[in-house]
């Protein structure tokens, strides 16, 4: 057990690794990290550190192996869990349902274009020869988006929404939207409160506005207690896309952010 337990111990209260009753299921390059460090600062939420991947790739190992990758939690404490590629994973809607069917599910959505770019751009920090975004986003050389190229599909929303509704009453879902979480990370904090059902402890008094890398940043968290930011993987600088790309791809996924819009019953306002 963690040394900061032990005093729980001797009051008889017993830490326990729980499954958890709310995941963050995507998307990813929405904004994931922040929306979970941000949530795990408040004391009733305890969150496992990394991408446990249980839904897509670990789920022959069972519950019992997700549940030692949770952290210990004391009675009243939530645990939270983020993997982002849950949200696009054919079976993990029926798979997250069976183990437990009134869990709460999270969402930060961001405009697919700009998520296209963030994916392209944590892509290429990987494999450095990569083609061009713009070269990538049509097929062949054609005029025609490809659709199959990963940092496309995904932006599709609607398309992998529609597979967790068979699932889920939309109630069960929060949408956040990531462009929010940037410029006003209280709000979204105070609606993801109010979601899980815990106290609004998580409060504008949290965060500041880091200027020099255009982000809002924590005075201190579960783990630091000085003020610091998400690492320099989050907030990269994205490269140059062609304008006439851009609009393009705007119009690929106009009636895709609309079809959303609908399901969800938000307008992210996405241009
Ligand atoms: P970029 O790096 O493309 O700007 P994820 O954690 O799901 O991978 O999402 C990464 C994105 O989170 C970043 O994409 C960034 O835009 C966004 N983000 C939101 N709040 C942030 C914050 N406070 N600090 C850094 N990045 C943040």
């Amino acid at each position: 057990a963690y040394p900061k337990y032990r005093f729980f111990r001797q009051q008889g209260l017993q830490p326990i690794r729980q499954l958890p009753t709310a995941l963050i299921i995507g998307v990813k390059k929405g904004g994931t990290r922040a929306l979970l460090e941000f949530i795990r600062i408040h004391p009733d939420v305890r969150a496992a550190g990394c991408e446990v991947h249980f839904f897509d790739k670990h789920y022959s190992k069972g519950f019992e192996w997700y549940r030692h990758h949770m952290p210990l939690t004391l009675d009243g404490q939530i645990t939270v869990e983020k993997t982002p590629s849950y949200f696009i994973t054919r079976d993990a809607p029926q798979r997250v349902k069976l183990m437990n069917p009134s869990i709460k599910l999270l969402v930060i959505v961001r405009d697919p274009v700009t998520r296209a770019i963030s994916d392209y751009t944590q892509a290429i920090s990987k494999k450095p020869e990569m083609q061009s975004f713009e070269r990538l986003v049509f097929f062949n050389g054609s005029q025609i988006i490809n659709t199959s190229w990963g940092p496309i599909k995904l932006g599709i929303y609607a398309r992998f929404l529609k597979r967790w509704l068979v699932y889920f009453p939309l109630k069960q879902l929060l949408f956040v939207s990531g462009e929010r979480l940037i410029v006003d990370p209280a709000i979204e904090l105070k609606r993801v409160q109010n979601f899980l059902g815990i106290k609004c402890v998580v409060t504008e008094k949290h965060f500041y506005f880091n200027s020099t890398k255009g982000f809002p940043c924590l005075f201190k968290s579960e783990r630091r207690s000085t003020p610091h930011c998400l690492g320099k993987t989050k907030g990269r600088n994205h490269p140059h896309i062609d304008p006439a790309v851009l609009q393009r791809l705007r119009d690929f996924y106009r009636p895709f952010n609309d079809q959303f819009y609908h399901m969800t019953g938000i307008n992210f306002g996405w241009p």
